[in-house]
């Protein structure tokens, strides 16, 4: 447990101190915006896959610092988003209050446009990667921030109501959380250069992680603490959504959570090096933030 707490920390690390370059403060306030999301003390989980399946695979680090950069660069616009009066109208975040209540909402609105923007700029740039591989996890990134991803997604959030069936759920889930957890574990592989046939294993492993990772958000919305959340809970309840807790009651949303994260495990774990990948599900399944 100790190994894979450094080794997270030593991920989350990494990733600070590229972002820190990538976004460097210039005076001017969109930039300061994006600068208070991104560092406002993320876990970093998107990153992490990046940077562990690239190791994994035997990659060099150095070629996936771009791609966790700007997974993270692009989750964190996500959330700015997520919070905003007309979508789920959040006042706190990662312990801060939104970057639309420090800001105002224009304001917050660029600063999530210019993190989508720097997080392709970041790997458009990079010296560390091919050509083909910006373009594959340019693709990938994508992929999983457009309609087959977190947009589609939060339009489907957007219209949840009481009453939709397991199935429907599910659908949500995969698109505006999984997708991106996927392109995550792909952006590692692309970093790496390794086969389709690992690839694939990578794609499966973080599917499964993200639906447990999204019914557990939903689980910790009933469950959790403001403290150890940093950001309000309740919401799913108040703006009356259908979540696997109203579902299948709390209980057995946390037996899915764990037969998922099971089922990730499942994909990797003959794979010598995955221990820490097969610790971060179980940590996942039972986290408190
Ligand atoms: C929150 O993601 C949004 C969901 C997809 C549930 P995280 O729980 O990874 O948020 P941070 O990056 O640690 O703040
Ligand atoms: C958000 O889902 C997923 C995104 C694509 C941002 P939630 O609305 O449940 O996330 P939290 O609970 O606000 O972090
Ligand atoms: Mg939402
Ligand atoms: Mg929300
Ligand atoms: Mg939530």
């Amino acid at each position: 447990m100790n190994d894979f707490k450094e080794k997270l920390a030593q991920y989350r690390d990494d990733v600070n101190t590229a972002l820190e370059k990538a976004i460097p403060a210039n005076g001017e306030e969109a930039v300061d915006a994006m600068r208070y999301s991104v560092f406002a003390g993320g876990k970093r989980i998107r990153a992490a896959l990046v940077l562990a399946f690239c190791e994994l695979f035997g990659g060099n680090k150095e070629k996936a610092i771009p791609f966790a950069c700007a997974i993270e660069m692009i989750h964190t616009y996500s959330l700015i988003y997520d919070d905003l009066p007309c979508m789920d109208n959040d006042t706190l975040r990662r312990g801060k209050p939104t970057n639309h209540v420090v800001f105002g909402e224009s304001t917050a609105l660029m600063a999530g446009a210019g993190l989508y923007a720097r997080a392709f700029e970041t790997v458009a740039g990079s010296k560390a990667l091919s050509d083909s591989q910006k373009l594959e996890g340019i693709s990938v990134l994508l992929d999983a921030s457009g309609i087959n991803g977190i947009i589609t997604g939060q339009m489907l959030d957007l219209k949840n109501r009481p009453g939709l069936s397991e199935s429907e759920v599910m659908r949500i889930h995969k698109l505006k959380t999984s997708a991106m957890i996927e392109a995550s574990a792909l952006l590692g592989c692309i970093a790496s250069d390794c086969g389709n046939a690992e690839k694939e294993k990578a794609r499966k492993y973080a599917e499964n992680i993200g639906l447990a990772f999204q019914i557990k958000d939903d689980i910790l919305d009933v469950e959790g603490s403001v403290e150890e959340l940093g950001k309000t809970v309740g919401k799913d309840k108040t703006e009356m959504k259908t979540t696997f807790v109203d579902i299948l009651g709390v209980e057995n949303s946390q037996k899915q959570v764990n037969s998922f994260s099971a089922a990730a495990k499942n994909e990797i774990s003959e794979i010598r090096g995955s221990e820490f990948l097969c610790a971060l599900s179980d940590y996942l399944a039972g986290r408190k933030s």
